[in-house]
C-alpha cells in the first residue's frame, strides 16, 4: 500500500467519534504473543495513522500497565487524530502469571481509569471498555459508575467487551454505548447470537477484537505447541492438540480464497467480517487485528479493498460450526457463558 492511500472512516455508534474503517490492536506489542520489539512497534503505530487508522486499541491488563505506557507518548503527540481506546475490569496478581480477577465495583472503576490516565499522561480516554463483565454487581451500576466518568471529563465514549445482548441493551438504558469489542472472526460467532443483533438495532459500533483468530486464520501457525515457551496462545484449547490439527484443515478455504483472489488469508478474514456485518444491518464494524509489524500492519490494511462474492461467502459459512474447542480455556468470563 502506497504512502498516499489512506483507509475509509466511519463514525462509531450514532454520535461517537470518527474513525478510520479498521483499527490497530496493540496488545502484542507488549506481552502474549512472543517477543516484542519496542522500536518495530512505535513504527508500526505511526505508519498506521500515517495510513488512516485512527482507533488504537489497549487495556490496563495488557503487559500489567506497560501497553498503555508504550503507546502514551505516541498518543500524545498526536492526540487530536487519535482515537484512544482502553480498559478495565481484570485484576492480575504479581506472585501468580494465570490469575484473572474480573472487577466491575464503582469504586474499583475509579481508581482503574486515574491508573489508566497516569500511564497514558493524558487527560482524557476516547473509549473506554468494561474489559469483562462481573454478574455479582448489578450492571447499571458499573455502567452508571462510567457515565459519572464522562460527566467528569475523564472519558468521552462508552464501550462493553463480551458482553450479550441483553446486558448491551440494559447498559445503553443507562447511558449510551458507543461500542461492543468482542471476538468475532470466521472462527468465533458466537457474537452472532444475541449481541451483534442487539448492537445492530441499537446502532452501537462493532469492535470485533482477534479477527484473525489471533493469527491462526492466516496459518502463521498450526499449533501452538509450537509457539515460544511464554506465548498465551498455548493455553487456549482450539490452537493445541488434537484440536489444532482439525481446525487448521478448516483454515484450507480461507487460504484457497485468498489465493484465487491474489489476497492473502488475513485480507480474506478481515473482508469477511465487513460483509457479515453488512448482512446484520450493522451501523459501523472496525476490526482491529492486532500486530507488532509494519509489513503485516500494510497487509491487513489491504483488506479494506477486497469483496467476498456470494460463493466465497457460502465457503466460509460453515467453518465455526465445526471449530473444536472452547475460544478461552476457561469460558466463564464470556458473553457464551451467560447465554448458554
Ligand atoms: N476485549 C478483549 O477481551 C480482547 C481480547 C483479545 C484481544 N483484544 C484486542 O484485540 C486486538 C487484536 O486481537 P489479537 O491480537 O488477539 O488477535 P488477531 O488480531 O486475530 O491476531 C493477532 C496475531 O496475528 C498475527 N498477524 C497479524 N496480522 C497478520 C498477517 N497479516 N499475517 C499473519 N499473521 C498476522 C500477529 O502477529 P504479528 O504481531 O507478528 O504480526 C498476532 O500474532 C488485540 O491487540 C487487543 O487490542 C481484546
Amino acid at each position: 500500500m502506497s504512502s498516499d492511500s489512506s483507509i475509509e472512516t466511519t463514525r462509531l455508534g450514532g454520535h461517537g467519534p470518527v474513525v478510520g474503517v479498521q483499527g490497530l490492536g496493540c496488545m502484542g506489542m507488549s506481552e502474549f504473543y512472543g517477543p516484542t520489539d519496542t522500536g518495530e512497534a512505535l513504527a508500526t503505530l505511526e505508519r498506521a495513522l500515517e495510513l488512516g487508522v485512527t482507533l488504537f486499541d489497549t487495556a490496563d491488563i495488557y503487559g500489567s500497565g506497560a501497553n498503555e505506557e508504550l503507546i502514551g507518548p505516541f498518543v500524545r503527540a498526536h492526540r487530536e487524530q487519535v482515537v484512544l481506546a482502553t480498559k478495565f475490569a481484570i485484576e492480575r496478581r504479581a506472585d501468580d502469571p494465570a490469575y484473572r480477577g474480573i472487577n466491575n465495583d464503582p469504586a474499583y472503576i475509579r481508581r482503574a481509569v486515574d491508573a489508566s490516565l497516569a500511564r497514558l499522561g493524558v487527560d482524557v480516554i476516547d473509549l473506554y471498555y468494561m474489559h469483562r463483565r462481573d454478574p455479582n454487581v448489578p450492571l447499571a451500576e458499573s455502567v452508571g459508575a462510567m457515565a459519572e466518568l464522562v460527566e467528569a471529563g475523564k472519558v468521552r465514549y462508552l464501550g462493553l467487551s463480551e458482553v450479550t445482548g441483553p446486558e448491551l441493551r440494559e447498559a445503553h438504558a443507562v447511558h449510551p454505548i458507543t461500542a461492543l469489542q468482542s471476538e468475532w472472526s470466521i472462527f468465533a460467532r458466537s457474537v452472532e447470537r444475541s449481541a451483534v443483533p442487539a448492537a445492530a438495532e441499537l446502532g452501537v459500533a462493532l469492535v470485533p477484537y482477534s479477527p484473525l483468530g489471533r493469527g491462526f486464520l492466516t496459518g502463521a501457525f498450526a499449533d501452538a505447541g509450537q509457539l515460544d515457551a511464554g506465548d498465551y496462545r498455548r493455553h487456549l484449547p482450539q490452537f493445541t492438540g488434537e484440536n489444532a490439527v482439525g481446525n487448521a484443515a478448516l483454515v484450507a478455504p480461507i487460504r484457497a480464497i485468498a489465493e484465487r483472489r491474489g489476497a492473502t488469508a488475513a485480507q480474506v478474514a478481515l473482508a469477511w467480517l465487513g460483509q457479515r456485518a453488512e448482512a446484520h444491518g450493522l451501523t459501523a464494524v472496525v476490526p482491529i487485528p492486532g500486530t507488532r509489524k509494519r509489513s503485516r500492519l500494510e497487509e491487513n490494511l489491504g483488506a479494506t479493498r477486497l469483496v467476498l462474492d456470494k460463493e466465497e461467502l457460502a465457503e466460509l459459512e460453515p467453518i465455526a460450526a465445526r471449530v473444536a474447542g472452547g475460544r478461552y480455556a476457561d469460558m466463564g468470563s464470556t458473553s457464551d457463558a451467560r447465554e448458554l
